[in-house]
C-alpha cells in the first residue's frame, strides 16, 4: 500500500482518521476562535472544471475561516486550457503557486491523476462519475452529530443510484460502520452497481433493494434522497424517462418516524417538495454547513501532516477502456493498473481492465 496524504476515495481511510476528523470538526464547530489563524500564510488551489455550489464555496469557506488563501477558478473559461493546455501542464503549475489542491473535474479518475502530477495533497472534490469522498465526510458527520453514531441505523437512499458519485461514496463510507440496514431505493435502469453492492455486503451491513419510496418509509432512520443527473445519461430521453419518478412529498412523510432526518447531497431539483423544506426533519441545509466544518478539519489536518490515507500502489498495465476515465482523454497520462483476485483494474477510475 502507498502512503498518502490526498484524499481521492473515501475507502482509502480508516476508522481512526474518520474520528480524528469527526472531533477536529466538533471542535472547530464549537470553538471557530481558536482557528481563525490556523492555516495562516497558506494557499488552497481551487480548481473546479466543473460547476459547483457547495463544494467549491464551502472549501473556500473553510480556508479563509481558517485564515489562509485561496486561488483558483470556477470553470476553465478564464483559464489556458481554452488555449490548449493540458491537464498534466494545468495542475503541476496550480501545484507550484499553492500549499494544497481541490479539484473538481467531469472525468472520472482525474482527482488521482492531479496527485500522481505533483508534490502537494490533493482532495477529489467530484470527479465526473466516479467518487466524491468530501460528500461523504459531510454526510458521516451529518448522521453522527444528529444521530449520535452510524450503528444500527435503518438508512435509506433513494434516486439515481448508478451514476450518482456521492452515493457510490457514501456506501463505501457506511460500510465502514456495522449492523445498519440499508435500503436502496431506484428504479431497474438506476440500481447501484454490483461492485458497490458487494462491498456493502463483505462489510456484514443488511441491503434491500426496492422501488417504492413509501414501501418502508416507517422503517427509516435515514432518508438520503438524490438528484436524477441530467448530465450523467447520454441521451435526453434517457434522462427523461428517469426524471420525476421519485418525489418526497408531506404527505409521504406522514408514515415516516418523527426522528427521521432527510438528508440530500444538494443541489435538489424536483426531487423533494417544497413544503418539504420546512419539515423540522429536513436537514440537508444543515448538512451542508456541516460540510464546511469536516473540510476545515481536513484541510488543517492535511496541511500539519496529521493526515494519512492509504492506496494500492499503481503499477503499469493496459489502457483503460473507459471513455469517461481521464486515462482515455488526456493522452500523456501513464496507463496504470491495481490488480485485486488476478483482475486488473484502472487505478485512475476503478473499471476492469
Ligand atoms: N453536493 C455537491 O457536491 O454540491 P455542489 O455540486 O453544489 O458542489
Amino acid at each position: 500500500m502507498k502512503i498518502n496524504h490526498s484524499l481521492i476515495d473515501i475507502s482509502d481511510i480508516d476508522l481512526a482518521q474518520w474520528n480524528k476528523l469527526y472531533y477536529l470538526a466538533c471542535d472547530i464547530e464549537e470553538n471557530p476562535q481558536k482557528y481563525a489563524q490556523a492555516c495562516r500564510g497558506k494557499i488552497m488551489a481551487s480548481m473546479f472544471f466543473e460547476p459547483s455550489t457547495r463544494t467549491q464555496s464551502s472549501f473556500q469557506a473553510a480556508m479563509l475561516r481558517l485564515g489562509g488563501s485561496v486561488i483558483g477558478f470556477s470553470g476553465t473559461g478564464g483559464t489556458s486550457v481554452q488555449k490548449g493546455e493540458n491537464f498534466q501542464d494545468t495542475v503541476y503549475i496550480m501545484s507550484q503557486y499553492s500549499d494544497l489542491i481541490t479539484i473538481r473535474h467531469p472525468q472520472d479518475g482525474a482527482a488521482l491523476a492531479a496527485s500522481e502530477i505533483c508534490d502537494i495533497p490533493v482532495i477529489n472534490a467530484g470527479d465526473g462519475r466516479h467518487l466524491h469522498p468530501t460528500q461523504s465526510l459531510t454526510d458521516l458527520m451529518t448522521i453522527t452529530r444528529l444521530k449520535g453514531n452510524i450503528e444500527n441505523l435503518n438508512i435509506a437512499i433513494c434516486g439515481d443510484l448508478l451514476y450518482g458519485r456521492a452515493v457510490h461514496t457514501l456506501l463505501f463510507a457506511l460500510s465502514k460502520f456495522k449492523h445498519n440496514k440499508i435500503y436502496l431505493i431506484s428504479t431497474a435502469k438506476l440500481r447501484v452497481p454490483q461492485y458497490v453492492k458487494d462491498i456493502v455486503i463483505q462489510s456484514g451491513n443488511t441491503l434491500i433493494e426496492c422501488e417504492s419510496l413509501e414501501e418502508y418509509m416507517s422503517e427509516f432512520d435515514v432518508l438520503y434522497m438524490t438528484r436524477i443527473q441530467r448530465e450523467r445519461f447520454d441521451s435526453q430521453e434517457e434522462y427523461l424517462a428517469q426524471s420525476g419518478i421519485y418525489v418526497l412529498t408531506a404527505e409521504k412523510l406522514k408514515k415516516a418516524k418523527s426522528d427521521m432526518i432527510i438528508l440530500h447531497p444538494l443541489p435538489k431539483v424536483d426531487e423533494i417538495e417544497y413544503a418539504v423544506d420546512s419539515d423540522p426533519r429536513a436537514k440537508y441545509f444543515a448538512q451542508a454547513k456541516y460540510g464546511m466544518y469536516i473540510r476545515m478539519a481536513l484541510i488543517l489536518s492535511m496541511l500539519n501532516g496529521d493526515f494519512i490515507s492509504h492506496f494500492p500502489k499503481p503499477q503499469s498495465g493496459k489502457a483503460c477502456n473507459n471513455p469517461h476515465c481521464i486515462s482515455c482523454n488526456e493522452k500523456h497520462l501513464p496507463a496504470l493498473s491495481k490488480f485485486k483476485a488476478s483482475k486488473e483494474f484502472c487505478v485512475y477510475c476503478d473499471c476492469e481492465k
